[in-house]
């Protein structure tokens, strides 16, 4: 019998490195493009993990319906389902390859709205409130009473996405550990339930670079347009670039400054492969005699260079939509297979019949 209400020990989110038999997913909201802090954080990752592990990249539509549809941030549903081609240009435009990458659009695999209806009765409201990014997020927004029971509900929605492709390692930011371990918990209840192991339980992937601030120090987000989005114009990294948050004490460039906080530095820290380098420049800026403008066109060079083949790549795409589309509709087609046969084997967990 499941209880939803008794709480299990926490299987600790491991993060360890990646096996050939892993089965690898990863997602992300469909609410703007993307940014250099989505490539350092998890794009280059995945770029990495190419071929050497089945991989499926998916595009989460309806999970950012569950904060968008009715409110007045301007985004909208017709908003989101723009972006889905957006995303998957910017996927292409990294230099994930289709044919070693599945991509998928959550909205067009059914089986796992289906699953979600099923894990619902896994899983307590109590625990939902308590998941720590859930708890953030509504704070974040304001919910308040006006909460809807979607968004409460989406880690249900992240545990079927999961769990529905049987993945095993999922390349994620820290702030996503509370959504693996609430997963891990619906499979360990499923599998419970089928008296058998349907599903794998999942090891979270945390990428080595801290997350990259935007350019004025707060959380980078495309509608603070404080972010470099994946395809920025040459003219667009030089203007971010030069208005960085820096050390406002470091007036002269002979003044001593400070390397922590400081934007340039966390930019270096996250493109620059000379990092020998980079341990002089901090050294050489903390004693004084370094000034911003020569850490700043380094840095612009240096971003020009790894965004200049994004640029060009998703330039060359954006002109073939019937080719993204067609990327789109093969992963999907894939990850329908997956996805159903999990339902079926969950389905019959759940005396349904398959
Ligand atoms: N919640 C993730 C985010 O906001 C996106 C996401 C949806 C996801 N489904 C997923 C991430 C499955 C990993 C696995 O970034």
């Amino acid at each position: 019998m499941v209880f939803p209400g008794k709480t299990e020990t926490a299987a600790p989110s491991a993060t360890d490195a990646p096996r050939s038999d892993d089965v690898v997913l990863t997602g992300d909201r469909p609410t703007g493009t993307l940014h250099l802090g989505h490539y350092a954080g998890s794009l280059s990752t995945r770029v990495a993990l190419q071929g050497r592990c089945v991989q499926t990249l998916l595009i989460a539509d309806l999970q950012a319906l569950t904060d968008t549809t009715d409110r007045p941030s301007g985004l909208g549903p017709a908003q989101v389902a723009a972006h889905v081609e957006q995303v998957a240009l910017d996927y292409l435009a990294a230099g994930i390859d289709p044919a070693l990458t599945h991509i998928a659009v959550q909205s067009r695999l059914p089986a796992l709205a289906e699953l979600t209806v099923l894990y619902l009765n896994l899983v307590t409201v109590a625990r939902l409130e308590r998941n720590p990014t859930v708890k953030a997020e509504i704070e974040l927004r304001g919910f308040a009473r006006d909460l809807p029971a979607g968004f409460l509900c989406y880690p249900v929605s992240q545990a079927a996405d999961i769990t529905g492709f049987r993945a095993t390692l999922v390349p994620v930011g820290d702030d996503q550990l509370p959504m693996i371990e609430q997963t891990n918990e619906v499979a360990r209840r499923v599998n419970r339930l089928a008296g058998a192991p349907i599903v794998p339980e999942c090891r979270a992937l945390l990428s080595a670079t801290p997350r990259l601030p935007g350019v004025d120090g707060r959380k980078a987000s495309k509608s603070l347009g404080n972010a470099i989005p994946l395809g920025a114009a040459g003219d667009d990294i030089r203007r971010l670039v030069r208005a960085m948050y820096t050390d406002p004490g470091h007036v002269r460039a002979s003044d001593p400054g400070q390397v922590e906080g400081n934007v340039v530095f966390a930019y270096l820290d996250a493109f620059d492969p000379d990092t020998d380098a980079v341990t002089e420049l901090k050294a050489q800026y903390r004693r004084g005699g370094l000034g911003d403008s020569v850490l700043k066109r380094r840095l612009e060079d240096l971003l020009e260079e790894t965004v200049a083949p994004m640029r060009e790549r998703r330039g060359k795409l954006a002109g073939d939509r019937g080719y993204v589309r067609d990327v789109l509709r093969k992963g999907t087609e894939s990850a329908g297979r997956v996805t159903r046969s999990v339902l079926g084997a969950v389905r019959q967990a759940f005396a349904l019949g398959e």
